[in-house]
């Protein structure tokens, strides 16, 4: 990411409509370069993701011994290791990404190299104690800097590669990060590592895994790879990324004329219940041409306003962990709701790209809106005007494009201080934004 902070101006607007196709997944994008780089033969992806994280992950890939070519036409090929990564010349750059320090850790432990990886200020200051603990059951020898293992460590990561052991782990905190770190792990592992988690986190690993070749076993909670396998190169097209969707989705519901439409968006149920919420906050949405690639589902969005208007909702247990990448927003959106949002157990908000609780309350104090901040959520009633204000991004993506949406409806400008961040994950948000809005 640029280091110079930029400030971009949102204007409030009239109404919110248009079609669009989507950038790639990120989290689909990290992981197929990642197992793309592994595999045997040259991989071919359409429409991978533009944030910076994943290209984070690609250059990575490359430092390991994999050939990345990104053609004129946008495509992506990876030429992989065969099971074979170098040791790297420098350290690991994650850049700001979280996915791409904690997978990639799996993905080579189990290499005979040492490997360290960094990353920004930001992904420095993050917990990493959440992968050493399995990694290390498995045999690694993965060591963090600060903390003591039991405080929490965090980034530069050091690994010093050698072989693993299967194990059989119980995920502590929802997280589908922990989860592909120890499945890449486990693949390339002699005997069978498996892996319950209590609540189902997003699953793109599991079909990328299987996508690449690889054969993983599911006993209801239970996930279960046999290693080491061996993998092939794919041919594939990136869905559409459902998480930057959400920004637009979340516009859509503000306006009671609007109509959104996005093409090739991922559907993938266990990223979906944000599609849940949106229908029960007020939207309306028909999905079209619903077809399934590498196990992933594929299709259609078209969204717009019930005439009821935009309601409330409750965001709590499982579903804060299904929902965690989308809660800015819809906190952003709460206070035009009739009825308010309430945000409880997504205390993990707090040790992402930013503190999200923090920063969600700061703006929304900015923008005059009244809540009540807890360690785990927020209470944001409805029936509230928001004004303009100056934004202060934190540096973190969702926070730049979560405000923006609230600016649409606010009355008086808004400037998001540290809006490049949004390129991390959606370097095309604000041209988007500024086509879709109508003023
Ligand atoms: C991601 C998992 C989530 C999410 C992140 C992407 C992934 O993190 O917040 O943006 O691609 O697996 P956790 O696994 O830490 O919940």
């Amino acid at each position: 990411m640029s280091s110079a902070i930029k400030v971009q101006q949102v204007r409030p607007a009239k109404n919110f409509s248009g079609s669009l196709t989507l950038p790639g997944d990120k989290s689909i994008s990290h992981r197929y370069a990642m197992l793309a780089g592994l595999a045997e033969g040259t991989t071919r992806l359409a429409n991978f993701s533009t944030g910076a994280d994943p290209h984070s992950t690609l250059a990575c890939m490359a430092a390991l011994g994999a050939r990345v070519t990104r053609n004129e036409d946008g495509t992506i090929a990876i030429t992989g290791c065969a099971g074979q990564f170098q040791q790297p010349e420098h350290p690991l750059d994650c850049g700001n990404s979280g996915s791409t320090m904690r997978m990639l850790s799996g993905l080579i432990a189990s290499h005979p190299h040492t490997f360290t990886l960094v990353g920004d200020e930001s992904l420095s200051a993050r917990p990493m104690e959440r992968i050493r603990k399995p990694l290390a059951q498995m045999g690694a020898a993965i060591h963090l800097t600060g903390g003591d293992g039991l405080t929490g460590g965090h980034a530069p990561v050091t690994i010093h590669g050698r072989p693993l052991r299967a194990i059989d782990f119980e995920t502590p905190i929802p997280s589908a990060q922990v989860k592909t770190a120890v499945l890449f792990a486990g693949l390339q592992t002699e005997g069978t590592t498996s892996l319950n988690e209590k609540v189902r986190t997003r699953d793109h690993s599991e079909h990328a895994l299987r996508a690449f070749g690889a054969v993983l076993t599911q006993d209801k909670d239970k996930l279960s790879i046999a290693g080491p396998q061996f993998l092939h190169a794919i041919d594939a097209a990136v869905p559409g990324d459902l998480s930057s969707a959400a920004f637009f989705l979340c516009s859509t519901l503000l306006f009671p004329e609007s109509n959104l439409i996005l093409d090739s968006v991922g559907l993938n149920p266990t990223r979906a219940s944000l599609l849940d919420v949106i229908t029960q906050l007020g939207g309306r949405i028909k999905m079209l041409n619903v077809e399934e690639h590498h196990g992933e589902l594929v299709g259609t969005l078209q969204v717009t306003r019930s005439p009821s208007g935009l309601k409330g909702a409750d965001i709590s247990g499982d579903l804060s962990a299904q929902l965690i990448d989308e809660l800015p927003v819809l906190a952003a959106i709460a206070p035009y709701t009739k009825d308010g949002i309430r945000i409880r157990d997504a205390k993990e908000l707090r040790v992402k790209e930013s503190d999200r609780i923090a920063l969600v309350a700061r703006n929304l104090k900015a923008m005059g809106a009244e809540f009540t901040e807890y360690e785990d959520g927020l209470d944001i009633p409805g029936g509230q005007s928001l004004h303009g204000a100056t934004i202060d991004s934190g540096g973190d993506h969702r926070i730049a494009m979560a405000f923006s949406i609230a600016a649409l409806r606010a009355s008086g400008d808004t400037e998001i201080d540290g809006a490049e961040a949004a390129a991390i994950s959606f370097p095309e948000f604000f041209t988007h934004l500024d086509t879709l809005c109508q003023r």
